[in-house]
């Protein structure tokens, strides 16, 4: 099956839920350790084999765009200063051969409408779409899989679009689209057939417990069903609902994850990716530990 090379990032969101930390800053660049969430999530695409980047971004947030391109002066300075450690940070954050695009979104209709803004820049070709909002951390260990890209080859394998799902407690449900498999139970790292996709249901009518976090696989069908999809939860045009439909005539899968997640849009999740982040990186794993340690915080 074709490779995905493309991917939708959708970064129109207004970030109320981090005011007002996102007053004057899009939610997006606020930093996880040493670099923006959304460097964090485009690197994680780039690692999967992505090659163009779409931004579905709205004015007021320009900012996005500068991250991802050159800044002459501070490069230039760098250079003279022989500071060849941070340029390189500043300066190769997106590889040659892989391209960062944006589209606007001019009305706030929902994350499937986000998504079909893209849809001239998708020419007809199967695609990844990333929430920037959630931090995926694979176990470091180097042999196992890299959550992206094995539900990336479980799309070659299949021809089938692929949305990550996780694990969450109790009445978590409601706040995500959540997947029904018909009571399979379902392995990290194993792609199950979906019967049903509701978004955001009671904790009473939620068909499991398995969330979508925000990495999905999709054929360029899902345009054509999202140029049908009318209002639904929220009074917004919902991706999970044109994958409702989907499900129905091409078959979907969910792809369980074991990563730690984080949702970096809210309070717990920000300071929760910044601290696993920290721990992962031996030069303030010390610092973090003896800090929780000498604190006594109860
Ligand atoms: C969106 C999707 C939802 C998904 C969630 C993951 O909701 O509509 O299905 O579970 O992202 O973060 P939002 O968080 O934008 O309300």
């Amino acid at each position: 099956m074709n490779k995905i090379r493309k991917a939708v990032i959708p970064v129109a969101g207004l970030g109320t839920r981090m005011l007002p930390a996102t007053k004057a800053i899009p939610k997006e660049l606020l930093p996880v350790y040493d670099r923006p969430i959304i460097e964090h999530v485009v690197k994680e695409a780039i690692a999967g084999g992505i090659t163009e980047i779409i931004l579905v971004t709205r004015s007021g947030k320009e900012a996005i765009e500068n991250h991802f391109d050159a800044h002459y002066e501070l490069e230039s300075r760098l250079e003279k200063k022989g500071n060849k450690t941070i340029l390189g940070k500043v300066k190769n954050i997106i590889p040659k051969g892989v391209n960062v695009i944006s589209i606007r979104q001019h009305d706030a209709l929902g994350l499937g409408h986000a998504v079909l803004c893209a849809k001239h820049l998708l020419n007809n070709e199967p695609f990844a779409v990333l929430l920037p909002d959630v931090l995926v951390l694979d176990s470091p260990s180097v042999d196992k899989n890299h959550s992206f890209s094995a539900m990336l080859k479980a799309w070659e394998e299949t021809g089938i679009g692929q949305i990550m799902v996780e694990k969450v407690e109790g009445n978590a449900v409601e706040n995500y689209g959540i997947a029904d498999l018909s009571g399979i139970p379902a392995k990290p790292f194993e792609s199950i057939k979906i019967a049903g996709l509701v978004e955001k249901p009671s904790v009473k009518k939620a068909p499991s417990n398995l969330a979508v976090l925000g990495r999905y696989i999709l054929p360029p069908q899902v345009l054509q069903l999202l140029e049908k999809t009318t209002a639904g939860v929220g009074d917004e045009i919902q991706l999970t609902d044109a994958l409702h439909e989907l499900l129905k005539l091409d078959g979907l899968n969910a792809f369980l994850t074991d990563a730690e997640t984080f949702d970096c849009g809210n309070k717990e999740g920000f300071l929760g990716a910044n601290l696993a982040v920290g721990m992962r990186d031996a030069s303030t794993k010390k610092y973090l530990l003896d800090l929780i340690r000498s604190n006594n915080w109860k």
